[in-house]
Formats: C-alpha cells, sequence, structure tokens
C-alpha cells in the first residue's frame, strides 16, 4: 500500500507511521492463510487486564469460506459494503465481557480488545497487507448469524487485503484513498500532570 506523509513532532516506528485505513481492496488477491495466522498471532500476544485475553475473532476469509464472508459482509451498513465487497478477508472483532475466573463485569474487555486489534493492524503493515476496522455494521445481526453467545459483544469488523495497484485505482477512489491523514494536536489531548495542562 503506499504511504501516505503525517505531520509528527518526533519520529515514530515506520509501522505505526505507515498504517493507515484504506479502502481499495485488490478482489483479485486473496490473503495466503499463513499471513492471516501471522495477523491473528499478533493479536495473540497483546497483553490484556488479568491476562484474560477477553478477544475473540472469526476470520471469514472469501477464499476458502464464501458463506462466512457473506454473513459478515451482510451485517455492515451499506455505505461500508461499497468498498469492503472488495476485501478477500473479513475478520469479526468481540470482547468477553465477563471475567473467566470471577465471572464478574470486565471492564476492560474493550479495551483490551481494541490493544490486539491494533498489534493486528500493525502487523498487516509489516505484510503490505491493509486493515480497515469498521464500527459500520449490525452486531444484532452478526450475534445471530454466528451464533454470539450473550457474554460477547461484538466490537468490529475489520477489511484485509491488500492495496489495488495505483493504476487501477478509480479517480473517485483514489481521492479519498489519498486524502491527508489528520489528527488534533498533540497538546490537545495529551496533558502534563493534571487534567487540561497540555504537554509540549
Ligand atoms: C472502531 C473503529 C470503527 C471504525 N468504523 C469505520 C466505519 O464503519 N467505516 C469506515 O469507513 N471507517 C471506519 N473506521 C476507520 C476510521 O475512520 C479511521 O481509522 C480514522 O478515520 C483514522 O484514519 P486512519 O486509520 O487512516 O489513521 C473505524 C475505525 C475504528 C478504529
Amino acid at each position: 500500500m503506499f504511504k501516505k506523509k503525517i505531520d509528527t513532532q518526533e519520529k515514530m516506528v515506520e509501522l505505526i507511521t505507515n498504517r493507515w485505513s484504506g479502502r481499495a481492496f485488490d478482489e483479485k488477491k486473496p490473503v495466503a492463510h499463513q499471513h492471516i495466522i501471522s495477523l491473528l498471532e499478533a493479536a495473540r500476544w497483546a497483553p490484556s487486564c488479568f491476562g484474560e485475553e477477553p478477544w475473540r475473532y472469526i476470520v471469514c476469509d472469501k477464499t476458502s469460506n464464501e458463506a462466512a464472508w457473506g454473513k459478515a459482509f451482510s451485517c455492515l451498513v451499506e455505505g461500508n459494503q461499497s468498498w469492503a465487497a472488495n476485501a478477500p478477508v473479513l475478520i469479526l472483532a468481540l470482547a468477553n465481557t465477563v471475567f473467566s475466573h470471577n465471572k464478574e463485569l470486565n471492564r476492560w474487555s474493550q479495551y483490551d480488545t481494541g490493544a490486539a486489534s491494533m498489534s493486528l493492524c500493525v502487523q498487516a503493515t509489516s505484510l503490505d497487507l491493509m486493515v480497515h476496522q469498521m464500527g459500520g455494521f449490525s452486531a444484532e445481526k452478526a450475534a445471530e448469524l454466528f451464533s454470539i453467545p450473550d457474554q460477547f459483544t461484538s466490537m468490529a469488523i475489520m477489511a484485509v487485503g491488500y492495496q489495488l495497484p495505483e493504476d487501477e485505482i478509480t479517480a473517485e477512489m483514489m481521492e479519498r484513498e489519498s486524502s491527508e491523514r489528520q489528527r488534533n494536536p498533540l497538546a490537545e489531548q495529551f496533558f502534563d500532570g493534571e487534567w487540561g495542562r497540555p504537554i509540549r
């Protein structure tokens, strides 16, 4: 996937700098199973509260299981379907809301699942794979279609695949794809010792 220039105060690890959420997936290029496993390994080794590992991932690879891919795809909102249709792999990310050791509410389960998903995204970047996480889907439909037990919350569907070669990306898609990556100023949301005091 092509690189985007971003404005940072200090240099970062390249894999973090280079990750971004693309939409121009190449439907002709499947993802090798060993690469899918490598993404899952990255998620697996994320830290979690109490070592609970509350995340669950359902991989829906169009190449090996078109029916599962179709189920995940049908959960997406229309706006996401318009481009995710070309992603060869869709992965449903879920969080276990209950601690296994005491059956109490695990209020860190979503935090931990997000951390695992970010590890997965960084690993994907290292393999030149694109991951685009989506909250725009019906969690109720996903729960029903995938028979998800009640204590698990569907957090995101991730589109995974390779970016189209640049000369195959339509002008309309390219406009979106090449848009500048932006963030709020560091000092606006990162504080120094007390709430609201910008770090410099
Ligand atoms: C939990 C989550 C849900 C998201 N939902 C959607 C979505 O439904 N549709 C979409 O196009 N992008 C979605 N995104 C992608 C964000 O819009 C994107 O990460 C953000 O604009 C920053 O861009 P970047 O990832 O390229 O840095 C989602 C991202 C996350 C982490």
